[in-house]
């Protein structure tokens, strides 16, 4: 089997746990590759158990997938064996993650940065988790970064820790007025991390290779989405990796010949967390709506999403940034008991039309909706099972939005649970196959 990647095709938090949980039963390996525990996945067990994922894949939740951390993700230590005591003590198997010695760490200097960075840029903050992800990602760039095999090589870890802290205690004390780091202090906490995760260090890169030369299943995983993609979101309102497609690439080592299927995730509307530009936001009723029937509220920081319409523009890009296969629109059943729905299909700016993404920070800021409106529906759909079970209204917005995008649907979630989907095409071969 080629691999498989899963994006999110809007400003994050579209579902993507939930398909990744639905493919679980067919899927060998899940592999996240980007981000860091400023992801947040919600994931509803067959039993009725929910789980709040940051930084564990979610396929740790399928009984035999192996969980993967590649080289592109930014770990937090504590927090990722906080997570795996806390599923063990819930009864789930964490011994089959591997974690790539190349993954970048999240040190404590990252975290005091990434807080006191957004209070000093007040009004023009990103809104971040602040779990420090940027400031991670920024010296694995600059190349001061310390990556989980330095972990098994303490004089190594002290080495490096010396160096980077010596201009950050600078900073932090300087120009920020903060406590300084003590280097003695991480380098004891870490190397107890580093005795825990040891087992679980591996050549991630190879362990890949050869489960796809032997034709297993590899999903890779996207955490954010298209719009918070360092290049191709909306800089600088994004987070500090690349979610889209092509980061699977470079985030795990397998080639991009490897893969054979990119899984897009949206909601059947939009929302986004933090800052930034987000043309169909509404502060009206029927962003109420969304709100609250959509139960918009962050799994990482408990934040109220900002909440809007369907945009096929962003819709559109997605499609054709992540060379997306198979579209999976999520929450449809959220929409139920409004009278009309709008879907955005192209953008005003300064008086003139444009129907792809602005080629500007300025144009995006200003850019005003253009929405065509449909009939909304009435009906309770989240029994719905095939297309047929929708109303009329509900097929019709589906149909528009595929048209728009130019991308099929593959699956329409209309509700929480696990079974709450409508599968228009099977998302894998096998699992048309086998269906139940
Ligand atoms: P950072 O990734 O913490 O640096 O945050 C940068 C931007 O990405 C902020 O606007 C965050 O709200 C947003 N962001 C980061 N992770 C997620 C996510 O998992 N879902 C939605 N938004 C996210």
């Amino acid at each position: 089997m080629p691999a498989i990647v899963l994006i999110g095709a809007q400003w994050g938090d579209e579902g993507k746990g939930k398909v990744t949980d639905l493919l679980g039963a067919w899927v060998d390996y899940v592999v996240r590759y980007s981000g860091g525990n400023n992801a947040g996945h919600t994931v509803v067990t067959p039993d009725g158990q929910k789980y709040a994922l940051h930084l564990m894949p979610s396929g740790v939740l399928s009984p035999n997938a192996v969980t993967v951390l590649g080289n592109g993700v930014v770990i937090d230590p504590k927090v990722l064996l906080g997570e795996m005591d806390g599923l063990t003590e819930r009864g789930v198997d964490v011994s089959r993650l591997l974690i790539s010695g190349d993954a970048h760490l999240i040190m404590p200097h990252h975290r005091a940065l990434d807080r006191v960075v957004e209070r000093y840029l007040g009004p023009a903050r990103i809104g971040t988790t602040g779990r420090g992800i940027g400031p991670a990602y920024g010296d694995k760039v600059a190349r001061t970064g310390i990556r989980v095999q330095d972990l098994l090589d303490p004089g190594i870890l002290r080495q490096k820790l010396e160096l980077v802290l010596r201009e950050k205690n600078q900073i932090l004390a300087k120009v920020y007025n903060r406590k300084a780091i003590d280097v003695a202090a991480v380098v004891e906490e870490y190397l107890t991390y580093a005795a825990r995760l040891r087992p679980h260090i591996a050549d991630t890169r190879a362990v890949l290779w050869d489960a796809l030369a032997a034709g297993a299943t590899v999903l890779m995983e996207g955490a954010q989405a298209t719009m918070l993609d360092l290049d191709h979101g909306t800089y600088p309102f994004v987070t500090s990796s690349n979610p889209t497609a092509a980061g699977a690439c470079v985030g795990t080592g397998i080639p991009p010949t490897a893969i054979g299927q990119v899984i897009g995730v949206a909601k059947a509307y939009t929302t986004r967390v933090g800052a930034g530009p987000f043309p169909t936001e509404l502060s009206d009723q029927a962003g109420m709506h969304l709100l609250k029937v959509g139960d918009e509220y962050g799994t990482t920081t408990g934040r109220e999403r900002r909440c809007g319409w369907f945009d096929a523009v962003v819709g559109r890009y997605a499609v054709r940034v992540n060379g997306i296969t198979d579209l999976v629109i999520t929450k449809l059943d959220v929409l139920s008991g409004l009278d009309q729905v709008q879907i955005c299909v192209g953008y005003e700016i300064d008086g003139e039309r444009v129907d792809s993404m602005p080629t500007t920070q300025t144009g995006f800021h200003h850019a005003k909706p253009i929405y065509e409106e449909l009939d909304g529906w009435w009906e309770d759909i989240t029994k719905a099972r095939t297309e047929e079970d929708l109303p009329a209204t509900a097929r019709r917005y589906l149909e528009r939005i595929e048209q728009l995008c130019g991308a099929r649907i593959s699956v329409v979630g209309v509700g929480p649970g696990r079974e709450a989907n409508i599968t228009r095409h099977p998302l894998l071969p096998a699992a048309a196959a086998d269906p139940g």
